[in-house]
């Protein structure tokens, strides 16, 4: 009847995991970072689903932020990115966004506006990721002009972690250093944690926290860690055998004729290609499940179909299940297989699959 490509996003794990995210930063109140579509996952569903439990949302742009309100959510929405001319601002008075505020040319532009209220302001501090935000000599100066506008309502100050995820990697705690030295003595609300911080760095955690990939079930970590493993996966990503054949000793299978049998081989042909979101680097030999057994992809990715080596698997057939990444193959080992992040995986899941939504 139709290409059995899907993603079943589980609102459930979704809301487990941001609870999760919580109960690690107690007392801090947490942002649902929905940017890039929530991950992939659908950011207005999303949204309806976490409401009731978030202190905000986090998306990168307004015009994400505005999706999200003329979709009915009410909750107050951070725009990670900042804004990027004078025309947003009032847009955002209106509409209760919050802002970043990664320099100083925003800052002349929050002053000259004319505002139907006051905004929520997050200076953010580059404190050594040095890709947006003011210099440690520039925040305090800052905080204090924008104390004294009348454009401005509450500040939070903000910076953003670089190396997080990596849990030896001691650039994190530098950061750390660095920032509660060069915001020392504001009277600010403070945030510094995305995923990786919130599971594993409690200095960070402060008065807010901003949860992104967590929230989705992927760990940021290579390696196991007791909180990160407590994660569900969110996304089911899946599909079905659309053929299969015996191919000969030293015949090939796929473009560039990259996988070689070294030996006579089942090769099942299965319904999924770079055009769905399924890397294109996810390298032949790459984990998959089909059937409910771990099999491997045999060369390239096509942009539609894929192929796979299910020799010596029982139960294979035509509209046999495969399990691309989800509950019994996390999305980090295809990542590691296709030298990527899970982040890139999930915000790569394209339009031509459907998401569906369970409870
Ligand atoms: C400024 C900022 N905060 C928070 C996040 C969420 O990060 P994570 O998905 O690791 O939780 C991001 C994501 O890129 C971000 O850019």
């Amino acid at each position: 009847m139709a290409r059995a490509a899907q993603a079943v996003i589980d609102l459930s794990a979704i809301e487990d995991n941001f609870k999760l995210a919580k109960s690690l930063a107690k007392g801090a109140k947490a942002i649902a970072i929905v940017k890039a579509d929530a991950y992939g996952h659908g950011a207005i569903v999303v949204a309806q689903r976490l409401q009731p439990l978030v202190s905000a949302f986090g998306v990168a742009c307004i015009e994400e932020a505005l999706e999200l309100r003329e979709n009915g959510i009410s909750a107050p929405i951070l725009l990670l990115e900042g804004f990027f001319s004078a025309d947003e601002l009032p847009v955002i008075a209106e509409n209760d966004f919050w802002t970043a505020l990664h320099s100083t040319f925003q800052v002349q532009l929050i002053r000259d506006a004319k505002l139907s209220r006051p905004i929520n302001v997050w200076p953010k501090l580059d404190s050594g990721m040095h890709r947006l935000g003011l210099d440690g000599s520039e925040i305090q100066s800052v905080y204090q002009q924008l104390t004294a506008m009348d454009n401005v309502a509450e500040i939070v100050i903000m910076s953003h972690m670089a190396c997080a995820d990596e849990l030896d990697n001691d650039m994190s705690k530098r950061q750390i250093e660095y920032f509660d030295q060069a915001v020392a003595g504001l009277d600010a609300e403070q945030s510094l944690a995305n995923s990786p911080s919130i599971l594993a760095i409690e200095t960070s955690h402060r008065q807010w926290v901003r949860c992104g990939l967590m929230m989705y079930g992927a760990s940021p970590f290579a390696q196991a860690h007791e909180n990160a493993d407590q994660l569900k996966p969110a996304m089911s990503f899946s599909t079905e055998v659309i053929a299969i054949r015996e191919v000969a000793l030293n015949e090939s299978v796929g473009y560039a004729a990259s996988f070689v049998c070294d030996q006579p081989r089942t090769i099942a042909t299965i319904a999924i290609g770079y055009a769905d979101g399924y890397d294109r680097h996810i390298a032949n030999g790459s984990p998959i499940i089909v059937a409910g057994q771990r099999a491997k992809i045999a060369g390239r990715i096509s942009m539609d179909m894929v192929s796979v080596d299910v020799s010596g698997l029982v139960d294979v057939k035509i509209g046999s299940k495969v399990e691309l990444w989800g509950n019994n193959l996390p999305v980090g080992e295809v990542a590691n297989a296709a030298a990527t992040i899970p982040y890139t995986l999930f915000t790569g899941v394209s339009k031509r699959v459907p998401r569906v939504y369970v409870n």
